[in-house]
């Protein structure tokens, strides 16, 4: 497995696959890589027949107080990583390839994208203005280098993965999206590279954010019309605990409309809902969802 920084070196690469008749799959990553970014590579190797992993750090959706500072940096860990998991290239730009203008001396792209506006002002949306923007632009920026036929995303950020569709969608971009399941700690807790600033006893505690997210998802399947109160009550048990949320909705698919009455429904094709849940514990804010059926 080859690491580039440059697009001309992918591009060489990815185009000489694809004279060859080869389909190519496209995992992108922040890096600092763990299980659940190893199961998407495991993912785009069976939809593909190369697959590249891209880890660049994006500026452009974290917000002036967050954490882009301290968000961990391990590429050669990260690189190791991708060649036992079979990766074909890792994509691992600088910021000057991906921002190659400057404003107020810092690395700036003018020219960005704006994510429709339905599904990325509410839930993470709400609490973090412009994340979406920042992550529609990075990831079609990130197509126009690769041009992958397929890119794989994980179910974890299920909203990221809502805002994306609708970008390839509404631009009619030729790629295809594929959406993998939540790899969890034997715990429960969903992997994710800020479970790392979680201090001992706040680590202790997060599992429980699965736990009742997987009670509620048991108690709306069997009594779908009491879901509100259902959600309500799941809150304030997991503020009793110090977790401080942000939201715990249901919400129906692709659309991320919550969910009044599910008997009732604004029900979208195939029915799919989706149970979201947002809660900060000490510094560390986490998100987990899961998906279900009703009928
Ligand atoms: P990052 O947080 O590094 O996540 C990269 C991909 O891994 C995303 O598609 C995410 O949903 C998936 N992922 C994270 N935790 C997972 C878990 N526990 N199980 C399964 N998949 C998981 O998401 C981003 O980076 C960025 O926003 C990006 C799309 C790269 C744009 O900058």
């Amino acid at each position: 497995m080859q690491t580039v920084s440059d697009p001309q070196s992918l591009r060489e690469q990815v185009q000489a696959w694809q004279k060859n008749g080869l389909t190519v799959a496209l995992v992108p990553t922040m890096g600092n890589l763990h299980a659940g970014h190893l199961s998407l590579i495991d993912r785009a190797r069976e939809a593909a027949d190369r697959v590249v992993v891209s880890v660049f750090v994006n500026p452009l959706q974290f917000g002036p107080n967050e954490d882009f500072d301290d968000y961990p940096r391990t590429l050669t860990d990260d690189e190791r990583q991708c060649r036992q998991q079979g990766a074909d290239l890792l994509f691992a730009p600088g910021v000057a390839v991906m921002y190659p203008g400057y404003r107020h001396g810092q690395p700036y792209l003018a020219t960005r994208l704006q994510a429709d506006p339905r599904l990325a002002q509410t839930f993470e949306g709400a609490d973090r203005p412009g994340h979406f923007d920042g992550v529609v632009t990075v990831v079609a920026k990130l197509f126009h280098l690769v041009q992958p036929d397929v890119a794989v995303f994980g179910q974890k950020d299920l909203q990221q993965y809502a805002v994306l569709e609708k970008m390839v969608t509404d631009l009619a971009m030729p790629v295809r999206l594929i959406r993998t399941p939540i790899v969890r700690e034997t715990d429960g807790l969903a992997l994710s590279s800020r479970n790392q600033y979680l201090n001992s006893a706040e680590r202790a505690l997060a599992p429980s954010l699965a736990q009742t997210l997987q009670s509620v998802c048991v108690r709306i399947q069997d009594a779908p019309a009491k879901s509100a109160s259902i959600l309500q009550q799941a809150s304030q048990d997991l503020q009793a605990l110090g977790f401080q949320v942000h939201y715990f909705s249901l919400v129906a698919l692709p659309t991320l409309q919550a969910v009044i009455d599910p008997q009732m429904p604004c029900r979208d094709d195939g029915s799919e809902f989706a149970v979201v849940v947002a809660a900060t514990l000490g510094q560390t804010r986490l998100l987990d969802n899961r998906i279900l059926r009703l009928s």
